[in-house]
């Protein structure tokens, strides 16, 4: 059966970038698969150890998730560290992975900076945790924002090398399935899963600067929209929001070389759940001056119920600890499952 992971970071505020490139899809996901959402806070502990709030922190991404419209009682919502197999999985996929590969990671790159010796070895490592996280539950899909792309991509690596090498232990454990390598089958435990990266947010752009991505990190909060402003600060920021001089183009083509235009777009696209193209057909040969006053109505119109929908749950964080409570006991029994079988397949003696 389909099986869908993602998770979130509780590091600093959530944006629309992550609204509309993740949290979005993980709600529309819900009517057809079986999904499980993690606010993943070992992940935060890599770039920076410590942190002032760190359990409101994963309250609040566990608010967001709720107030998205995420269904906790069909799905699963958790908080990472507490089911022990994502830590004792990676731990093995250290084992897979290669040097290699982590250094090749770009995201590892650009927060280690220049000081690569004296970043976290656990910031090295990340990419072998996330697959963790997926591999842990044997998910096939995995909706993020395109710059997760990279660290998919290496997450099917490990599974198929991790099936490879062992492919004659999981077939005498009587585990896993045939799966097609190339032009070879081996005896696969992990699946190969498909990363879910589509539609016109994939890839939110600063509000200042169409070349650079909208992030939590961005020194400048006029460049992203935050789950947490209200309906003036939308405004405020959207009218801010950096344009080129001419009118908005009434095809795709012409947003070519016009990153900012074509963001605003993405994102009134999105917002609206609809092509591109039709809001170009809808808008072209119109200003900014026009275009921006719509784009804050459909904003606040979209995302307004989901603030104060997250800030309603943040009153009462007895029941988001609940809620994270039951969703880890459940993931735990999952992974429990999962470590079992994986022990048994690399003779690691247990029981
Ligand atoms: P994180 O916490 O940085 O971001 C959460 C999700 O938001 C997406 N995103 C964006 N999408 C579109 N435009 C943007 N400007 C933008 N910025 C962020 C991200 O792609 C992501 O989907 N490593 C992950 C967390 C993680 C994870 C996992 C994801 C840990 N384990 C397992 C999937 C599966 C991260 O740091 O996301």
């Amino acid at each position: 059966t389909p099986r869908v992971f993602s998770g979130v970071q509780p590091t600093g505020n959530l944006h629309l970038g992550n609204y509309l490139g993740a949290i979005r899809k993980f709600v529309a996901l819900q009517e057809s698969h079986d999904c499980l959402y993690c606010v993943v806070d070992l992940h935060a502990i890599t770039a920076q150890l410590v942190h002032d709030d760190l359990p409101g922190q994963i309250r609040s991404i566990t608010a967001a998730f709720l107030a998205a419209g995420i269904d906790p009682a069909r799905h699963i919502v958790f908080n990472q560290s507490r089911v022990s197999g994502h830590a004792e999985l990676a731990w093995i996929f250290n084992c897979v992975a290669r040097i290699g590969w982590m250094n090749r990671m770009t995201q590892f790159k650009e927060k280690a900076g220049k000081d690569r010796e004296n970043a976290s070895l656990g910031l090295l490592a990340y990419p072998s945790l996330m697959a963790a996280d997926i591999l842990l539950y044997r998910a096939t899909h995995v909706p993020v924002g395109d710059d997760q792309k990279q660290h998919l991509e290496l997450t099917r690596d490990i599974a198929a090398k991790f099936n490879n090498d062992f492919s004659q232990k999981i077939a005498a454990a009587g585990l896993g399935e045939p799966m097609a390598t190339g032009d070879e089958t081996v005896n696969g435990y992990f699946p190969i899963t498909e990363p879910l990266i589509e539609g016109p947010a994939t890839r939110v752009m600063s509000l200042k600067d169409g070349a650079k991505k909208m992030s939590k990190s961005d020194p400048s909060d006029l460049s992203r929209i935050n789950l947490t402003d209200d309906a003036e600060a939308i405004a405020r920021k959207i009218r801010k929001a950096k344009t080129d001089p001419d009118a908005l183009p009434s095809e795709l083509e012409g947003l070519a070389g016009r990153p900012e235009a074509d963001n605003l777009v993405g994102i009134y696209a999105a917002l609206a759940e609809r092509p591109k193209a039709e809001i170009l057909a809808e808008f072209g040969g119109r200003q900014f001056s026009e275009f921006k006053p719509a784009l804050v109505d459909l904003a606040v119109e979209t995302l307004g119920p989901v603030t104060s929908q997250m800030r309603r749950l943040m009153a009462d964080p007895g029941h988001i600890d609940a809620v994270l409570r039951d969703g880890g006991e459940r993931a735990g029994a999952i992974a429990e499952r999962t470590m079992k079988d994986v022990k048994q397949i690399i003779g690691l003696l247990d029981d």
